[in-house]
């Protein structure tokens, strides 16, 4: 809740989009509370934080865990920021049993995981992972055309260590789930097996401005009219995909943004998602037929560009065992879920075993200022993420 009041609304939630001053504000907090447990911190080129507690063994990989600190404009207060937080309350409370462990604990705050404002989301992790190159990161833009590396170095954190190059044995992340099905059928915990797909594409609609009045209905190039059909044509292939399917034109722009001239360009984005790599592919190809045909019936111009693409995620079953055996020790109601959310766990299991331990969280909202989560299940959940980092970690549970 400390954390929350940085980039806090009127309506409860957080706004703190990835390298703010909202983000420095946190990070600083953040690297505080490390530093006072006692933490080694490094702060990488992307501006991922890594926080390390030193194993009896400290040239075994590390195990590590983390999440996000960033959020969505309406953020809530959840989303990342337990990550973040289970991880290091996990140690803090080996601190406070002086616990030990055989190999190194590192807690990690990856950089631009939402996408909110810098394009693709998981960068950070994205970048660790070696899916993107530092190239691409530090160069993507926000709307203001300020890049990622501008944006590092204006908030103090364009660190000084190579990005990625060093491995985990594991790596764990604690999450509210983001959806309903915890809540409903009554379980504490999700030991999530893996990660549905996810496309992001920037559409532009091609047109041409012209008079509101003067222009008859038969001789315009309305970009904006011609987006509304294909945001409707996009809404049905989804539909025609059900029940995984889902497709969100989240963000849309017309220009010049007149009432009174007709617009001749329209830029909107696509997030489109699915379990099956499959359908994924099959759904991308009908939404390019389908707007394709709405811009040639109506003499329009249309660019697609695919700004991100993830492939469904299966994650390893040595941690999904560790983060059930931990639930069952505990006692927790357990069940094994498939997130329907990206995390920068999807980056990570493509170089160590990866793991996902989820929360319910109230109403399964999420993306929203009302994100709200019980403060019994999310100690739940850092308990079974305790014991999870330990059996990856060989410590004395
Ligand atoms: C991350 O918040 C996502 O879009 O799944
Ligand atoms: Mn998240
Ligand atoms: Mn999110």
């Amino acid at each position: 809740m400390e954390m929350a009041r940085i980039g806090a609304t009127a309506a409860g939630g957080c706004r703190r989009l990835a390298l703010s001053d909202e983000d420095r504000a946190a990070r600083d907090l953040y690297i505080d509370w490390c530093r006072s447990a006692d933490l080694a911190v490094r702060i990488d080129h992307v501006g991922n934080i890594f926080a390390r507690r030193e194993g009896r063994s400290p040239s075994l990989d590390p195990v590590g865990c983390g999440s996000h600190l960033d959020t969505q404009p309406h953020g809530g207060r959840f989303d990342g920021v337990y990550g973040v937080l289970a991880a290091l309350e996990v140690v803090r409370t080996l601190n406070a049993h002086a616990t030990e462990t055989e190999a190194p604990l590192e807690i990690v705050v990856w950089t631009n995981e939402e996408g909110a404002r810098f394009a693709p989301s998981m960068l950070g992790s994205g970048t660790f992972a070696g899916v993107h190159t530092l190239d691409f990161a530090l160069t993507r833009r926000d709307r203001e055309a300020i890049t990622v590396a501008a944006a590092l170095e204006s908030i103090g954190y364009a660190g000084r260590e190579p990005c990625g190059g060093h491995r985990y044995r594991a790596f764990f992340e604690a999450h509210i789930e983001q959806g309903p099905i915890l809540e409903r059928e009554g379980f504490t915990i999700g030991a999530v097996t893996g990660v549905q797909g996810l496309d992001w594409y920037d559409l532009r609609v091609g047109g041409e401005d012209a008079h509101a009045g003067s222009t008859s209905m038969a001789a315009r190039h309305d970009a904006l009219a011609g987006a509304a059909r294909m945001i409707t044509a996009i809404e049905d292939v989804a539909r025609d995909h059900a029940p995984h399917a889902v497709a969100t034109v989240g963000d849309i722009h017309a220009l010049p943004g007149s009432r009174n001239t007709i617009p001749g360009t329209v830029e909107f984005t696509l997030d489109m998602r699915h379990p099956d790599a499959q359908a994924l592919s099959d759904m991308g190809d009908a939404i390019r037929a389908e707007c394709a045909t709405i811009a040639r019936q109506r003499g329009l111009e249309l660019g697609i560009d695919s700004v991100e693409h993830t492939a469904p995620v299966v994650f390893a079953a040595s941690c999904v065992a560790s983060v059930r055996t931990g639930a069952e020790t505990l006692g927790y109601p357990l069940r094994e879920i498939i997130s329907g959310a990206g995390h920068d766990a999807c980056h990570l299991a493509g170089v160590a075993p990866t793991g996902m331990i989820f929360v319910p969280c109230a109403g399964g909202l999420s993306h929203n200022e009302a994100e709200s989560a019980t403060p019994a299940d999310l100690a739940a959940g850092c308990n079974v993420l305790l014991h999870a980092l330990l059996d990856h970690a060989a410590g004395t549970p």
